[in-house]
């Protein structure tokens, strides 16, 4: 190869056209293989000649090795959230409260964008380069995503053009259009991975990976839509300016913005944003007016430090439609739980049809007086399951008929519990046939035995064809039986009972998990293992002993020593035990364990633990939990709404971790 710096110039043409082909255009042009060739050619002429690798060359787009937690940012402008207007009364009284303060705004002109519902991104610039990305946090402060930001390939690396201040904060929201969506969760599923709720979680979720390898495969996009000057000037004057120059920067804009002259012209195009905001290709949850003058912004200002009064969000009521409620089922969950549906006769509703709608439970259906035969109103809200909000009595004929929970399991039989200060009622067989398939797939899930390959449709193709009846069939599937079956090739039936073999050695926690007690999540699972160390123990424990572990409160103990008194429960554990699974967990014994003589701090609301269960982990992993930051202090373990315990450990340069380290900390295996 004759000139490296031409060379590497063609490389980083072709991979930025084939990263165009694969993220935007959604076609991609070059194999996978195809594409790690020249990636890796242009690695390594950039290793040779450092001086080539360019800021902006796509082998920064790789992101860096994986993370071990995420570090947080100071947003050095606050991140601001928005009012909302649902209806064109409540425009109106907004622009009104703005006119108090401003005569001119209802001259000055108002812009209208799209609200994306995605997660809420800040990229600093510094001299035109991306130097930080993060997330939103409280507004004040997120977390550094630098590494997952660069893989999103519509935000820039470098700005175009030359007319950009010394220092701003672009803010925009990253999202996953509906097709790359529906994608990733069939990826999901054909991996044996639970499906993600909708396309605002994975986004959010996307970005805060450890590893940015994963979030390049979810192919996240982005919008930008602020410019926050931290040094220099805006060289413009109007928000639709603004988006004119951050489209001119290199950044994708969303392209159903307008200028209107007035509130009343702002007002005739709701109609048409409403039916758009069905259409889009993806998530979006109403229409963002602002007004357009930024010297009015600027006098306008901010509400509480947290809305600002120049912008505000019009959203439109969920749809609501009438129908006959015609039957009430029940589906048994893998707890147990019998839950109620309606099976309502199909109605449109924002262009979908809805046949079937959740009743959430007994209670509510007989507080809302709900009867089989009623008029029902019917809700749906973006992605959510359709929900009955209640009926319409009126229109009542008198052949409705009253429902009641039933009093025996629908599937088996078994007569339901309802257990004292809960509102559900379950069927307390384990081997109830309405139970297993949910329960089957929850076994098998990622955080459970993690059995690469079974999901929801090979358990259903297991279930159909006989070969398992409950989990420990499914240490004695062969690779005869699986490849007689369709869709199952020798490699694929080889892979699975493989994966099913290694599934054995998962930990008692995972175990405990995954056999599906109610009440029982992953963390639980793990404070349970701890403190038991083999499942004979846990079997023999009374409900005081497991009340007396921290972090395990009264209905979680009732709930592990039922299950345990079930006799089929009983059976399905010795059979699991013949199958050789692991029934065994390195025991937390004080002083011992991974956090052993570590002293952590507590602050601010964590995204899934409760102080209480993050303090059990702690001490069941041998460390301790303290109440006030010292020098002392190992680690300050912060969530959302961090106080003073937060500023304290930074002033102290005590290390700050949030709950995704801490359990990998306390997970680590002595
Ligand atoms: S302007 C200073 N414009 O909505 C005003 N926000 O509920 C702040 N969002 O945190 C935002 N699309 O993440 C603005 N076109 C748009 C938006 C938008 C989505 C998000 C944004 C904000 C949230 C507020």
């Amino acid at each position: 190869m004759s000139n490296p710096a031409r060379r590497a110039g063609e490389l980083r043409k072709q991979i930025d056209r084939a990263n165009h082909a694969y993220y935007i255009a959604d076609d991609p042009e070059i194999s996978d293989a195809e594409y790690d060739r020249l990636f890796r050619e242009l690695q390594a002429i950039e290793a040779e000649h450092p001086e080539l690798a360019l800021f902006d060359s796509p082998t920064r787009r790789l992101g860096a090795e994986p993370a071990t937690s995420l570090v947080k940012h100071t947003h050095r402008r606050p991140m601001l959230s928005l009012a909302n207007a649902f209806g064109e009364e409540e425009l109106t009284a907004w622009e009104e409260r703005n006119a108090r303060l401003n005569e001119d705004v209802r001259k000055g002109g108002y812009t209208t964008e799209i609200k994306i519902d995605g997660a809420a991104v800040s990229l600093t610039y510094e001299e035109g380069r991306l130097t930080v990305g993060a997330t939103r946090g409280n507004g004040t402060v997120g977390e550094a995503i630098t590494t997952n930001l660069q893989t999103v390939s519509d935000i820039p690396l470098v700005l175009r053009g030359a007319k950009f201040p010394a220092l701003m904060e672009i803010r925009g929201e990253v999202y996953l259009p509906y097709k790359n969506f529906e994608k990733l969760n069939q990826e999901r599923i054909a991996a044996g991975d639970p499906p993600l709720a909708n396309p605002r979680n994975a986004a959010a979720g996307g970005l805060r990976q450890l590893d940015s390898a994963d979030v390049r495969k979810r192919r996240l996009r982005m919008f930008a839509f602020q410019a926050e000057v931290i040094e220099g000037k805006l060289p413009f004057a109007t928000q639709h300016e603004m988006l004119s120059h951050l489209e001119a920067w290199g950044f994708q804009i969303e392209p159903h913005h307008e200028v209107h002259a007035d509130l009343a012209a702002v007002q005739k195009r709701m109609p048409h944003y409403e039916e758009l905001l069905e259409k889009l290709p993806f998530q979006a949850d109403g229409v963002v007016v602002k007004v357009n003058r930024r010297d009015l912004q600027e006098d306008l200002g901010v509400v509480g430090g947290r809305e600002p009064r120049w912008a505000v969000a019009r959203k439109f009521a969920p749809e609501v439609g009438v129908t006959r409620l015609l039957e009430i089922n029940i589906n048994v969950g893998r707890t147990g739980a019998l839950n109620p549906w309606a099976v309502l006769e199909p109605v449109e509703l924002g262009g979908v049809t809805v046949s079937s709608a959740t009743l959430h439970n007994g209670d509510l259906i007989a507080q809302k007086d709900i009867r089989i035969g009623d008029w029902v109103e019917v809700v749906r809200a973006g992605e959510v399951i359709p929900q009955v909000i209640g009926p319409l009595p009126a229109k009542r004929t008198g052949s409705e008929r009253v429902f009641a929970m039933p009093e025996k399991c629908p599937a088996c039989g078994t007569p339901a519990e309802r257990p004292d200060d809960e509102v559900m009622t379950y069927c307390p067989n384990a081997a109830c046939p309405g139970r297993i398939f949910e329960g089957i797939v929850h076994f098998a899930s990622r955080d459970a035995m993690d059995i690469r390959g079974l999901g929801p449709e090979r358990v259903r193709q297991l279930l159909d064809a006989g070969l398992i009846g409950d989990v420990s069939d499914l240490y004695h599937l062969t690779v005869d039986q699986l490849v007689k079956l369709d869709r199952f090739a020798e490699q694929s039936a080889e892979q699975l009972v493989q994966a099913i073999a290694a599934s054995k050695a998962k930990p008692l926690s995972s175990l405990v998990f995954a056999i599906g007690i109610r009440h029982v999540g992953k963390n639980v699972a793990v404070l349970l293992a701890r403190r038991f160390g083999t499942m004979d123990a846990l079997e023999s424990a009374s409900e005081e002993e497991i009340t007396e572990v921290p972090g395990v409160g009264p209905t979680i103990a009732q709930a592990v020593a039922s299950f345990f008194h079930t006799l089929s429960n009983d059976r399905l554990i010795e059979r699991l035990t013949n199958a050789r699974l692991t029934m065994s967990e390195p025991r937390a014994i004080q002083g011992d364990g991974p956090l052993a003589g570590k002293s952590y701090v507590l602050t601010g609301i964590l995204p899934t633990l409760s102080r209480a269960e993050a303090g059990a982990l702690i001490e069941g992993a041998g460390g301790r939990v303290t109440g006030s930051v010292s020098k002392k202090t190992d680690a300050v373990v912060a969530g959302e709404e961090a106080g003073s315990k937060l500023e304290k450990a930074q002033a102290l340069g005590v290390e700050v971790i949030d709950e995704a380290e801490l359990l990998r900390r306390v997970r680590r295996q002595e």
